[in-house]
């Protein structure tokens, strides 16, 4: 009988010096700057388990076979690299990806990037990032799946499935790494690596629910946030580690560090040296560290003073081992690109420009704006420092991406279009922060003599991703005013919006015709965004996240509570129909803002067509379920515009009364339909009780029985509501 996996691993440690253990939990960094001679000595003696960021092919093949051949144990290595949104062929960033609510087609893209990745020696991803943002003003929103505990770990499932494919030791297959654990996207403000402070009932039914989901889908690695979680940084956060992912998710893969956060936990204030960080971190649970040398400085001495056990350490080495085995480097750790796709293949392209095409949101659309129509165009005019920016719509992470293959808009366009009708393109800014107006007159021109002006709008790569964040999330630089100055023109304006995350767009929605926003759509976002504008599409992208309408509604969020005092139109007041003497009671008490709405100027869910959908005839299979029973909800959705078109149809529901307070919405299933004008589809989801548990105060998952609230629609503001009720006769 062949060894097992796990016999393999201990028979393995069992042959180990304490060295060679701590350079399986020591990760280094293989850039440039460090050629395997350099780090040749230390693989040979075994004190390195994992390079990180080298993606050439040979050189890759060299440190393998110097830790295979050369090295005591000839243990092979894990290969680090982020692959975020694609590896050569550049796909939307993630919070795009989750814009498409299109798991299969996420999966089949982070395959790719799976391949592509594999081809470099790369065997093991810093992806998929699943923290649940709900504060536009981070950067790292754009590499998360935006607001949602279902949506997000929906995404997770599909992209851990995409990375790790059915068998982790197959050729093409990588493993993935769910991060940051957790509530990163809680930190403060939305200020990068800030404080979180999260209570455990809201950590439990918010943001570690992606996490458990990746776990369940066998994620192989786990990364901990940069950031402090309730005064403990979750690098040294034993509950997080150990609690959560060992004891109560029987996690069995290993846990790296962020890039230095284990030296950083002294930064934090939490240690007085590297040594006592080394200790908090491994007592914790983190099993490797990544690109530092704290472990390998510290953790055999405090093994000798008695600190660290032995079998602590052999824990930790045991998760990775385990994982390398599972990758079947033991076996095969030498990559032959030979036997994978081609960088930036056909079918890679392909799947690229279906994610982007699927991904744009449309976010408003007055009557007979788009689609375009080209033969009814003389000429169009381009605008903006967004429509032809190779470089800039691939968005934020994309170390090894390829910009030489962006088709941006205006080439785009300008094929689709050809000779039918004149483009005419003027850059207008030479970026989107610039203050620069001189340019304005030449875009004005270009306009006043066209049919339509489309404006490339937005924020380049730079103004998202890792500590990249915002305080003011409206169009930068003079883009407001570019705006007003083309629609003084009296040609209609389109906006097509490219940005890595939600932005205010309260003072340009009112001048612009129609809105696509695009996310930062990747290397196929010109073609994909050509179709959309002149009809060759429809768009069905719904937003994965929430638009607030300024700044200071944020968090705002689909999934708020009521509070006791919920707000509606009839108990707000405007700041504006203040008397100059107004009593205290006559200002609504109610949980608004007086200076602006209380509901957000695009909510969750929400996206465009050019068909237009009716639901209909909400029902329940049964007015009352059992605890542990089912229940069907179904609605009809019918195609009432002229062409064909996917809508994505969402189930929400809310617990009304419950132990703690419960959300007003939750997404709880939702689905891609495609529709022939007039088409009606019945659209069933099946509910279980389970389906509808949480954590209450006692901190165990449970469903409490009691009337229960579902809406189907095409939004999470959409007012198609049914009612059951779980009932407990036991
Ligand atoms: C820091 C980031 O927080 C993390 O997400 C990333 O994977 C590592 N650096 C490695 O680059």
């Amino acid at each position: 009988m062949p060894a097992t996996t796990e016999e393999r691993v201990i028979a393995l440690l069992a042959g180990m010096t304490l060295a060679e253990k701590v350079g399986q939990l020591t990760q280094v960094n293989a850039s440039e700057g460090y050629p395997p001679e350099y780090l040749g000595e230390r693989l040979r003696s075994g004190h390195i388990g994992s390079v990180i960021n080298q993606v050439d092919v040979d050189v890759v093949n060299e440190l393998q076979r110097i830790a295979v051949e050369e090295s005591h144990r000839g243990i092979p290595l894990l290969v680090g690299r982020d692959v975020i949104h694609g590896f050569r062929t550049i796909m939307p960033i993630p919070l795009g990806q989750a814009a498409t609510w299109n798991p299969d087609l996420v999966q089949a893209g982070t395959r790719h990037a799976a391949l592509e990745a594999a081809k470099a020696g790369v065997n093991w991803t810093f992806a998929p990032m699943v923290d649940i943002s709900r504060d536009p003003r981070w950067g790292r929103i754009a590499e998360s799946f935006g607001e949602c505990v279902l949506l997000t770990s929906r995404m997770a499932v599909a992209m851990v499935r995409g990375f790790q494919g059915d068998d982790l030791s197959e050729t093409g297959s990588i493993a993935a790494c769910a991060k940051h654990f957790a509530a990163y996207g809680a930190v403060e403000s939305g200020r990068d690596y800030a404080t979180t402070n999260v209570p455990e009932t809201k950590l439990r039914n918010v943001y570690l629910p992606p996490f458990k989901a990746a776990v369940d889908a066998g994620v192989a690695t786990l990364m901990p946030s940069f950031s402090d979680l309730n005064g403990v940084p979750a690098t040294g956060n034993e509950f997080l580690l150990t609690q959560v992912l060992r004891d109560e998710w029987s996690f069995d893969g290993f846990v790296v560090s962020d890039w230095d956060s284990i030296r950083q936990l002294q930064i934090h204030g939490l240690t007085e040296n590297d040594r006592e960080s080394a200790f908090e971190a491994a007592t914790a649970g983190v099993d490797m560290e990544m690109a530092g040398d704290a472990y390998s400085d510290h953790l055999a001495g405090l093994v000798e003073e008695g600190r660290i056990s032995i079998d602590a350490i052999d824990t930790a080495v045991a998760n990775v081992l385990r994982a390398k085995f599972r990758l079947g480097l033991f076996e095969q750790s030498i990559t032959n690109p030979a036997e994978l796709p081609p960088f930036a293949s056909e079918q890679a392209l392909a799947t690229a420009r279906e994610l982007a095409l699927q991904s744009v949101v449309l976010l408003k659309n007055d009557p007979g704006t788009l689609p375009l129509c080209v033969d009814s165009l003389n000429s169009v005019a381009v605008i903006g420092p967004l429509a032809d920016a190779p470089y800039e719509q691939l968005g934020t992470w994309i170390f090894d991406g390829d910009e030489s293959l962006s088709v941006t808009p205006l080439s785009a366009i300008q094929s689709l279009v050809g000779d039918r009708a004149d483009i005419r393109y003027v850059r207008a800014m030479e970026n989107s922060r610039s203050k620069a107006t001189e340019a304005f007159d030449e875009a004005i021109a270009i306009a006043n003599d066209a049919d339509v002006a489309i404006l490339f709008l937005g924020e380049e790569s730079i103004l998202s991703g890792e500590a990249h964040s915002r305080a003011d999330i409206s169009l930068p630089g003079d883009q407001a005013e570019l705006v007003r100055r083309i629609r003084e023109t009296g040609t209609p304006v389109i906006a097509v919006i490219l940005a890595g995350r939600p932005l205010t767009l309260t003072n340009v929605v009112d001048n612009l015709d129609a809105i696509l926003f695009a996310w930062h759509p990747g290397a196929m976002g010109g073609p994909a965004i050509a179709d959309l504008l002149f009809g060759v599409e429809s768009p069905s992208g719904k937003l994965p996240a929430t638009f607030p309408r300024m700044v200071g509604q944020i968090p705002i969020y689909y999934s708020q509570k009521n509070s006791g005092k919920p707000p509606s139109p009839d108990n707000v007041v405007r700041i504006d129909d203040i008397d100059t003497y107004a009593p205290q009671t006559s200002l609504g008490m109610s949980a608004f803002h007086l200076d602006t709405c209380f509901t957000p100027l695009f909510p969750f869910g929400f996206g465009l067509s050019y068909a237009w959908f009716e639901y209909s005839n909400i029902r329940t299979s049964a007015r009352e379920i059992e605890l542990g029973d089912s229940v069907t909800i179904s609605a009809d959705v019918t195609n009432r515009g002229d062409i064909a078109a996917d809508e994505i149809v969402q189930l929400y529901c809310r617990d009304l009364v419950a132990s703690i307070t419960r959300p007003v919405k939750q997404l709880k299933g939702f689905r891609r339909v495609h529709l022939q004008p007039g088409q009606t589809a019945t659209v069933e989801f099946d509910l279980h009780t389970d389906d509808l548990a949480f954590y209450g105060r006692d901190m165990r998952l449970t469903t409490e029985p009691g009337e229960f609230h579902v809406w189907i629609g095409g939004n999470s503001a959409m007012e198609l509501r049914a009612e059951f009720r779980i009932i407990d006769s036991d």
